[in-house]
């Protein structure tokens, strides 16, 4: 007999010898995921020509059950690889005068700065920057970020759900400022899936999130919801045959592709649901305040101040006397990997550093006591 605050390892195949805290950045496919997906590549294999006949109908099978799993339109959720897909294909549709602005915040994913640099680029348009301080609550990062729109905002990105810092925006609050002055929004809801109950239900123009994080799908499977006024005019990044289908089926197949993640991606979901997942999420959220506690005590700094944390991740500052650049945060992940045995992440906001941890069904207290044991010797 199990529980929902049993921890689950046995049901990935996660290395042993390694403590497994970040989870956010990759997710992780369950051993009974991985079955699914050998057999459907096998199958693939002893006849391809019969497997690409049948794949059509099996990724829109998939597809509903995806938009199902997120409580959204069917006819609104196409399937991308990635959230960098889902954000890239936004802004490609969205119209984006010369002159205009597209505004993001400081808590951006670095990669999704880069897509609205390219668009920006393309459309002689700029990128601005709105800073949102790590500890603001929902009032404060509306009024920021209101305090930013003018005529020339073409379109807000915004993260539902923030990397580097773990926090939660208020999309809904977002969404209704922005269209009160006529402004289109992109949401990054890359963490989403899993970790808030019908993410896209805010009515953004377009939203964008990945299964293969939280809800631990292949990698490679994400959704994009796309609102009816732009269901015509969106189209995948790949021109194939599908070019002249409706949304979302216009989506399901860029030429010749590896499709099995997809159709295997709701064995995922049925495992979370066998995990009682809302109320095991629930669980790893005081679990992984528990863990960053202990870590904050072990480093003698603190738990990063976020107002609205994401469920299972926590921001723990790195003592002061760490100051890292990207190559020296790379360096510190793969010394953690080797020296201590710890796969962690590291992340930098406003001149501060943190290793941001994760609380997945796999872990225990007992992993974030070791990294605790481990981490201040590897910082000395
Ligand atoms: C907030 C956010 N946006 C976008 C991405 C990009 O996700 P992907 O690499 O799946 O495109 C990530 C990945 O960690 C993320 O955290």
């Amino acid at each position: 007999m199990t529980d929902h605050t049993t921890p689950r390892p046995e049901l990935w195949s996660l290395d042993p010898g390694q403590l497994h805290l970040n989870h956010g950045s990759f997710g992780a496919v369950p051993i009974r995921t991985q079955q699914a997906l050998a057999e459907l590549h096998a199958e693939a294999d002893t006849n391809p020509m019969a497997w690409f006949r049948a794949v059509g109908a099996r990724v829109a099978a998939a597809r509903l059950e995806l938009a199902a799993y997120l409580r959204t339109d069917p006819a609104g959720f196409a399937l991308v690889s990635n959230a960098s897909a889902g954000v890239t294909a936004a802004l490609h549709t969205l119209p984006i005068p010369a002159g205009g602005r597209i505004l993001l915040t400081n808590h951006t994913y670095g990669a999704v700065r880069f897509a609205a640099e390219r668009f920006a680029r393309l459309n002689d348009a700029e990128v601005v920057e709105v800073a949102v301080p790590l500890e603001a609550d929902d009032d404060t990062v509306v009024a920021t970020i209101a305090s930013a729109l003018d005529d020339r905002t073409a379109v807000l990105v915004v993260d539902q759900i923030s990397s580097a810092t773990a926090m939660t925006f208020p999309i809904d609050r977002l969404v209704e400022t922005c269209h009160a002055v006529g402004v289109p929004v992109v949401v990054d809801g890359a963490h989403s899936p899993a970790l808030i109950d019908a993410p896209a239900e805010d009515g953004a123009d377009f939203w964008t999130g990945n299964f293969h994080k939280w809800p631990c799908t292949p990698r490679g499977t994400a959704g994009l919801v796309v609102a009816p006024q732009w269901r015509e005019r969106t189209q995948p990044l790949v021109v194939s045959w599908s070019e002249y289908a409706e949304l979302p089926e216009r989506f399901d197949q860029q030429a010749t592709n590896d499709y099995a993640g997809w159709i295997a991606a709701p064995e995922s979901l049925r495992l979370l649901a066998e995990l009682d997942w809302p109320l095991r999420r629930s669980h790893l959220s005081t679990l992984v305040d528990e863990g960053a506690r202990i870590l904050a005590k072990a480093l003698g700094t603190g738990v990063g101040e976020v107002a609205r944390p994401a469920p299972t991740m926590r921001l723990v500052e790195l003592p002061s006397s760490v100051q890292l650049t990207q190559e020296s945060g790379e360096a510190l992940k793969a010394r953690a990997s080797r020296e201590i045995g710890a796969e962690i992440t590291v992340t930098g906001f406003d001149g501060r550093f943190f290793v941001r941890l994760s609380a997945h069904a796999y872990n225990s207290l007992r992993d974030y006591e070791i990294l605790s044991e481990r981490l201040p010797r590897l910082l000395r």
